[in-house]
């Protein structure tokens, strides 16, 4: 008999049923990779959990029925639902505190407060009308952090059992509001901590002091926030930790994103097949209004329009590069003065520079799968996924050696890796990339080995394994 490990994994999104950003495409596939390692000496039980916020898509949803949560003299109630994926069960939890938020994450602090503190107790609470324990609870950011700070205060209450509790960091500046009174409704205490006093009141810090294991989503970002720069204030209790800190680079979902049988695609082609790939170009620069010209390199931003992406950074080089002979793609959403900026850019450059101010999957392939050059110039990134995406695509990443930028792209080899987040430092990479290019042979090969680089989840998964075997043993 396989010994049994059971993990509820919570999330505030997941793909397909609700997918903001990177978090989504994560919680969506790394739960039911984790289902597939189950041999015959482990078998892995994991459970998602996640708010049924009013925009999830979801069929066959089962009603488990209502419960409730005690909160001051009185009660909040909990309804719950159970849908599958691929056969892993899929949990929604809905309640008051859910539905006051149209959106998943809200501008308004103090209702994400409400809602994401009622999630993570109620999901626990669905354990006991499931008949069903978790052995490891594993939360992902500051959304889900309670989770694992409930689940040790349940403990010194109720001299509970031991529950192993994980948290995945995949953006550590979002620590969440301060929530403290919020959970001293709900009879939660704030304990002592060894955390700075500003961050005791918040839930990523209170998650990550209750845990037994931190995750950080790359090998780099898990040494990048046990520095100054990076670890937000927590670096020096991130310091006292480190035996519990690990990086596992996450990985992408390589039978939705194939370019040899990727629908959204005018021409499909494999690394063995790579002539094919131009027709794509083509069709982008029709597609886009550009020049239809193979020998122009075609360059691409596809990002949340953020600081942390480091897109002001791509507008500024770009905008230095008159006399380059270039065409530019932007392709997302985000920060309105960003969106502004990459506008006046088009305005500036309308021959060679357009703008798509908007999130479509669809493009987004179409441009991995046509473009010549992907631009990440993050300020930090924790893993990244599209760098992973357009390798596997063809389309050669120029990166900022940043977290797991810096762990999955390799300087002339699969793509131009930079050091400082200046735009000089970027220009300097994107103008190297641009004279790789003019060489059909060394660029086949940077594009060849990129396409053969194995970011399937099975890797990373394995090393989840390990870590819950080690935690429940
Ligand atoms: C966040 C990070 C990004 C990471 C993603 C998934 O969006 O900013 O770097 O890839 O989470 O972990």
């Amino acid at each position: 008999m396989p010994k049994t490990i059971n993990v509820l994994f919570l999330a505030a999104e997941a793909d397909p049923f609700v997918k903001v950003g990177g978090l989504g495409d994560v919680a969506g596939s790394l739960p039911r990779a984790l289902r597939a390692l189950s041999n015959d000496d482990v078998k892995l039980d994991v459970r998602l959990v996640l708010p049924y916020h009013p925009v999830v898509k979801a069929d066959d949803l089962k009603p488990l029925g209502m419960f409730s949560i005690p909160r001051g003299d009185s009660e909040v109630g909990v309804e719950a639902f159970e849908s599958t994926l691929n056969g892993m069960p899929v949990y929604f939890i809905n309640g008051d505190p859910i539905r006051a938020n149209g959106s998943v994450y809200s501008l308004d602090s103090k209702l994400d407060a409400e809602k994401y503190t009622f999630f993570s107790l109620a999901a626990l609470a669905l354990q006991s009308q499931i008949n069903w324990q978790a052995d490891v609870v594993h939360a992902n950011d500051w959304h889900t952090a309670l989770s694992v700070y409930g689940s040790l205060t349940k403990r010194w209450e109720e001299g509970a059992k031991h529950v192993a509790g994980v948290i995945t960091l995949h953006n550590l500046p979002f620590m969440g509001p301060d929530i403290s009174a919020i959970l001293e409704g709900y009879g939660i205490k704030l304990a002592q901590t060894d955390l700075p006093d500003w961050a005791r009141v918040m839930p990523l810090p209170l998650g990550l002091w209750a845990s037994d294991a931190i995750v950080a989503v790359s090998p780099t970002y898990g040494s990048e926030i046990l520095t100054h720069e990076y670890g937000c204030g927590l670096g020096e209790f991130l310091q006292i930790r480190r035996e519990t800190i690990s990086g596992v680079l996450n990985g992408i979902d390589v039978a939705s994103f194939n370019p040899a049988d990727d629908t959204a695609l005018g021409v499909n082609f494999d690394i063995d097949s790579l002539e094919k790939r131009a027709a794509n170009k083509g069709l982008l620069q029709d597609r886009l209004g550009l020049k239809r010209d193979p020998e122009i390199p075609l360059l691409a931003i596809v990002s949340r329009m953020d600081v942390q992406k480091g897109v002001d950074l791509a507008f500024t080089a770009l905008k230095s590069m008159k006399s380059v002979d270039f065409q530019a793609i932007i392709l997302g959403t985000g920060d309105p003065k960003l969106e502004e900026a990459a506008r006046s850019l088009n305005n500036l450059f309308p021959e060679k520079i357009k703008v798509e101010l908007r999130y479509d999957a669809g493009l987004a392939r179409q441009i991995y799968a046509g473009a010549d050059m992907l631009l990440m110039p993050s300020r930090y990134e924790p893993c990244g996924l599209s760098q992973m995406i357009a390798m596997r695509y063809g389309c050669v990443p120029v990166v900022r050696a940043a977290g797991g930028l810096n762990d999955t792209v390799k300087h002339n080899e699969t793509g131009f890796v930079f050091q400082k987040a200046h735009h000089m430092s970027l220009m300097a990479a994107v103008k190297a990339g641009i004279k790789a290019f003019s060489d059909k042979d060394q660029w086949k090969k940077l594009q060849q080995a990129g396409m053969a680089q194995d970011f399937s989840w099975e890797n990373s998964a394995r090393k989840y394994l390990e870590l819950y075997q080690s935690l429940v043993k």
